[in-house]
């Protein structure tokens, strides 16, 4: 595994591979790494020649009293992580290299974002398009992983690359979770044990509400009042827990077509987001 930290070595790395034919996967992620980043190194080892993680804590998708300083980092065992699983070429660039002089042109984001993650973390989605047009940029992709535990962010970036013709493919890849149903994240080593025992409750509440579905329940007030009555039972504070078509995210009166169920929970020191994607009519084959 090769590991470069400036923007001028990265680019020119992933050009030289692009130039041989290479294809390029690259994996966009913040470091302290679990098995959900792996699951998109894995995806993205299959499908590609060279396979590029950058690990990098973007200041500018976190706003003022968020946990920028208390993100948990630990670049040594990321390293051993990524190099295990396969990764090529890891870009590890310092906050001064990302963002070289007060900028003078930054991506803002226009839909998708009124809602969910977005209304309660104003300007985090302009924060996350921007650091990733600036990847791009640099790591000339063939195609990009990103998981589906982040779906608000996947159809940010489904938007980015559409509106601005980047020759790019984006893969979504499935959320990875702990066998009690709690999604993976690097911010579950934040809860504390009481906390921890409590965090399944988001997939449980967001199965209930797929099983609403498949009962025949068409109106997506009555499935969000049933999630949020199993949410309140943590001692976390209910951020939201919503219905939106997906990936368009916008409001329905009565449910159909693919639809995003989706819940955010702030524990004391951690803010746990989940979702699940249904279809409706739904799919025999889907299992929810
Ligand atoms: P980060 O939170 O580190 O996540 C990096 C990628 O890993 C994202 O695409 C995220 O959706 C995916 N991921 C996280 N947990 C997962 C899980 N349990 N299962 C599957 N995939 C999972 O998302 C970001 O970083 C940043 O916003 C970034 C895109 C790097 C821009 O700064």
């Amino acid at each position: 595994m090769i590991e470069v930290h400036t923007a001028k070595d990265i680019q020119k790395l992933a050009k030289n591979y692009r130039k041989k034919g290479k294809t390029i996967g690259f994996v966009p992620t913040m470091g302290f790494l679990h098995e959900g980043h792996m699951s998109l190194v894995k995806k993205a080892r299959k499908d590609n020649d060279i396979v590029v993680m950058s690990i990098f804590v973007n200041p500018m998708q976190f706003g003022p009293g968020e946990d920028y300083d208390a993100y948990p980092r630990d670049l040594e065992r990321d390293r051993t992580l990524a190099e295990e699983g396969g990764v090529d070429v890891l870009f590890t660039p310092g906050a001064e290299e990302m963002y070289q002089q007060e900028s003078t042109v930054i991506v803002n984001v226009k839909k998708r974002t009124d809602v969910l993650c977005g209304r309660s973390r104003e300007g985090h989605f302009d924060g996350v398009a921007t650091v990733l047009t600036k990847l791009f940029n640099l790591t000339s992709p063939t195609r990009v992983y990103f998981g589906m535990k982040d779906a608000q962010q996947v159809a940010v970036v489904d938007g980015l690359l559409n509106d601005f013709f980047m020759d790019i493919e984006l893969i979504p890849v499935d959320t990875m979770r702990e066998d009690d149903g709690l999604a993976k994240s690097s911010r579950n080593v934040n809860l504390s044990a009481s906390e921890r025992s409590e965090a399944p409750a988001l997939y449980q509440a967001l199965q209930q509400g797929a099983r609403l579905i498949r009962e025949g329940e068409r109106n997506p007030d009555a499935i969000k009042k049933e999630i949020r009555t199993l949410l309140e039972k943590t001692s976390g504070v209910i951020d939201y827990a919503d219905i939106y078509s997906y990936p368009d995210l916008e409001t329905m009166e009565t449910l159909s077509g693919k639809i995003i169920i989706a819940v955010a929970v702030q524990f004391s020191k951690a803010r746990l987001i989940d979702n699940i994607i249904v279809n409706i009519p739904l799919d025999q084959k889907e299992d929810l």
